[in-house]
């Protein structure tokens, strides 16, 4: 069976002045793979995450979705002179490609964040509704003073379905923020669905989850997985987690990436057992 590529992160750096916090980093993911992304605390997960999200331009190299190269390193002579990694500078000559990370959530790509990030004045319906319009298909005059009555009322009834798919009607009416914490990361999740992406992905989903939240998270990721025919892309540090779900792993260690392999492989490679699992497990 030949695997179709949805994300493919080519020879990518991310530096910040002298800090390489993503060193000539290579992954892909597949179409409907569930792929995780660990590493100890500052190794550059997020980091890769906010590159893939056009939240920073790398400094080097490039990130394809679905065949197509949609970002792109910087061509100036400047990030040239300031580059410190290994890897051939792949600069020059080339156009630039940086899409803001709306764009990119355009393109089929949602995120959650690794510090929960929602409307915290508006409803859990408005969280979702307003994601909606993030994807709206009205021309930028209807979107910016009223979209049409017909657009809208379709986008309610999406963002209703939704909400019951991830079991979170019963507290429609709520301030996302009066929901308890897991809740409010399913809604999180709920949210970026809202935006109808092909892939997705997760910053640390199950962060101050008890292991019972974490069982049952576990199980709607791979709900929503099969659902919604989406790919997943993950960052988690609880192993049971990671090791439940994934279908392989990439572990980063001070920005490189140390090893790949199905959660088998990785639990017994000796380098990450002594980068990772060694010192940090399921904190
Ligand atoms: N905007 C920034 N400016 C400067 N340095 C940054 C910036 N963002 C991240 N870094 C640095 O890059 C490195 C990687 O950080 P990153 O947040 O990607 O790590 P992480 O693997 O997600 O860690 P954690 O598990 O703690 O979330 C760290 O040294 C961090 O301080
Ligand atoms: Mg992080």
């Amino acid at each position: 069976m030949s695997k179709e590529n949805v994300l493919k992160v080519e020879n990518v750096t991310m530096q910040f002045g002298g800090v390489i916090a993503v060193d000539n980093l290579n992954l892909e993911v597949n179409k409907g793979e569930i792929i995780s992304l660990i590493g100890p605390n500052g190794a550059g997960k997020t980091t890769a995450f906010n590159v893939i999200t056009g939240v920073y331009a790398p400094t080097n190299g490039a990130v394809y979705y679905k065949g197509n190269k949609i970002i792109q390193n910087h061509p100036q002579g400047k990030m040239k002179k300031l580059y410190r990694g290994e890897n051939p500078v792949t600069y020059t000559g080339h156009r630039a490609l940086a899409p803001t990370p709306d764009k990119i959530t355009a393109m089929g790509i949602a995120r959650t964040f690794q510090n929960i990030r929602l409307f915290k004045s508006q409803t859990v319906f408005e969280n979702i509704l307003i994601a909606k319009h993030l994807r709206r298909t009205s021309n930028v005059f209807t979107a910016t003073f009223r979209l049409n009555a017909r657009e809208e009322a379709r986008m309610r009834q999406e963002a209703e379905e939704l909400l019951e798919i991830v079991g979170l009607t019963d507290v429609r009416d709520e301030l996302a923020t009066a929901l308890p914490y897991g809740k409010q990361r399913h809604l999180e999740i709920a949210r970026a669905l809202a935006t109808q992406p092909e892939l997705l992905l997760l910053d640390e989903p199950a962060a101050g989850m008890n292991p019972q939240e974490t069982l049952e998270l576990t199980q709607f990721i791979g709900r929503i997985r099969d659902e919604f025919g989406l790919t997943i892309f993950m960052i988690e540090h609880h192993m049971d987690l990671v090791m439940e779900i994934s279908d392989r792993i990439y572990v980063l260690d001070f920005g490189k990436s140390i090893a790949e392999g199905n959660p088998e492989e990785i639990r017994s490679n000796p380098r990450v057992i002594e980068a990772y699992l060694g010192g940090a497990q399921d904190e």
